[in-house]
């Protein structure tokens, strides 16, 4: 008896110890956004090699970009991941039902072009489908959970999309964690990147967030991206109207995907490429382009290469920003942001966004303390776009901005050290931001 009672508890603990390696995503991956390079909303499903060489989905694209990544200081602005998206494989499996990369795009196998990545010190990310086809109607894992992690791992993936669609929105639930622990099971940490809530809010479902959180690096939540601003727009609305549910679930390791950057492309104005990109690093999403880089223009790739808002999104703290603003067309978002002051006093990323288009900049004039910026001995202000540096700022100071029509004006407000001795430090009657974000003494 007392040696069945043995077995049984010691059954136990291992499936505990085995579970707790094995389930959830503490993999310890992307503590901070992932940033790299995704080839789908620029080359879709381009196919034809044979006329348009340049451009189809092929072994040749991504060496290209995997160069480009290194050589035009990408790499060094943080930009690590690259990225195939759909349409990488054959239509069919092998005879032993492993995935086989198309024979002709792909001549040499995704291993050796993960080897290509990997040798220029960069990370190699494929895409699959938690369904029985990809969205392009490729292969999906459904059937193949276990083999197709697998074969990743001995590629040297370290990062899956998994797609959703032909899949049941009800599946998902066990599906994706399924996934993914056949992903920890290899061994090969691997980011591991969701579609899972998105089919289910358009299924009518309410998805599992808590779940989510624990099996996901990253999720989509809503539409694809496309190549205009109204596209844009609606993503930014999509995420300013549910953030009271969406923004909670970002932190490190765990990020809200509002899909790729389409900076540098043909659909969005010089402006509006600077409120896409200021908008995502208050956001803490994923900043992965999805633009040719070998013709690129020198003004957007400064956009993608400023560094000051590379480092608002890469903010080690992880708390994702908010809409704490919306009138007549102006919207003030905010981000939480090191350094903390005294355990209380955040600093701060702040957007001003201008969604008007009657053809005139539009002044926005506020005071610190109106932002929720109540640190009594001030911040250090600048701009992130301009060159401006507003120097040491006192909560009662207002700063005045003019915001381009669909452009964007980026501030970071740095919590100054130092003691405050006439204690105006605590309540102050209008703190939006210690509202919305809920902040806790650390
Ligand atoms: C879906 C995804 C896109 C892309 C395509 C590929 O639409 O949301 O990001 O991966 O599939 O077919």
């Amino acid at each position: 008896m007392a040696s069945w009672k043995f077995i049984a508890v010691s059954t136990v603990c291992l499936l505990v110890f085995l579970s707790g390696n094995i389930s959830g995503l503490d993999n310890g991956l992307v503590l901070t956004p992932p940033m790299g390079w995704l080839a789908w909303e620029r080359f879709r499903c381009n196919t034809d090699c044979k006329n348009d060489p340049e451009n189809c989905i092929s072994d040749r694209l991504f060496r290209t970009m995997t160069d480009i990544l290194v050589t035009e200081g990408y790499t060094a602005a943080g930009y690590e991941y690259i990225n195939v998206d759909d349409c990488w494989l054959e239509r069919e499996r092998d005879e032993r039902g492993r995935l086989v990369p198309d024979r002709e795009r792909f001549p040499y196998g995704m291993k050796s072009l993960a080897d290509y990545v990997h040798s220029k010190g960069l990370k190699f990310g494929i895409y699959e489908d938690y369904g029985n086809f990809t969205c392009a109607g490729y292969p999906g894992v459904v059937g193949h959970l276990s083999g197709d992690a697998t074969t990743f791992a001995s590629w040297g993936v370290d990062y899956v999309k998994l797609d959703g669609c032909y899949a049941l929105p009800t599946d998902m639930d066990y599906g994706y964690p399924e996934f993914g622990r056949q992903l920890n099971l290899t061994g090969r940490q691997m980011v591991y990147s969701c579609s899972w809530p998105v089919y289910q809010i358009y299924a009518g479902l309410q998805p599992n967030f808590s779940s989510i959180i624990e099996h996901c690096n990253l999720w989509r939540n809503f539409d694809d991206i496309q190549d205009s601003w109204a596209s844009v727009e609606s993503i930014i609305d999509y995420y300013g109207n549910h953030q009271d549910v969406i923004v909670p679930n970002a932190g490190p390791g765990h990020w809200n995907d509002p899909d790729m950057l389409i900076v540098g492309n043909f659909g969005l104005s010089y402006e509006q490429s600077k409120t896409q990109f200021a908008l995502w690093a208050i956001l803490a999403a994923p900043l992965l382009m999805s633009v040719d880089l070998r013709t690129i223009r020198p003004e957007y790739k400064a956009i993608l290469q400023n560094r000051k808002i590379i480092e608002v999104d890469q903010d080690p703290l992880g708390i994702q920003g908010r809409r704490i603003y919306k009138h007549r067309g102006i919207e003030i978002w905010s981000r939480p942001i090191l350094p903390i002051q005294q355990g209380q006093f955040y600093s701060y990323a702040v957007a001003f966004v201008n969604r008007r288009t009657d053809g005139t900049p539009s002044d926005v004039a506020v005071t610190l303390r109106e932002l929720g910026l109540s640190n009594p001995t001030g911040y250090r202000v600048e701009d992130l776009y301009e060159d401006v540096d507003y120097g040491v700022l006192s909560p009662q100071t207002k700063i005045k901005v003019k915001v381009n029509p669909s452009g964007v004006v980026i501030l970071r407000a740095d919590a100054q050290p130092g003691y405050a001795f006439n204690a105006i430090t605590t309540r102050t009657p209008y703190t939006p931001l210690n509202d919305v974000f809920r902040l806790t003494k650390k």
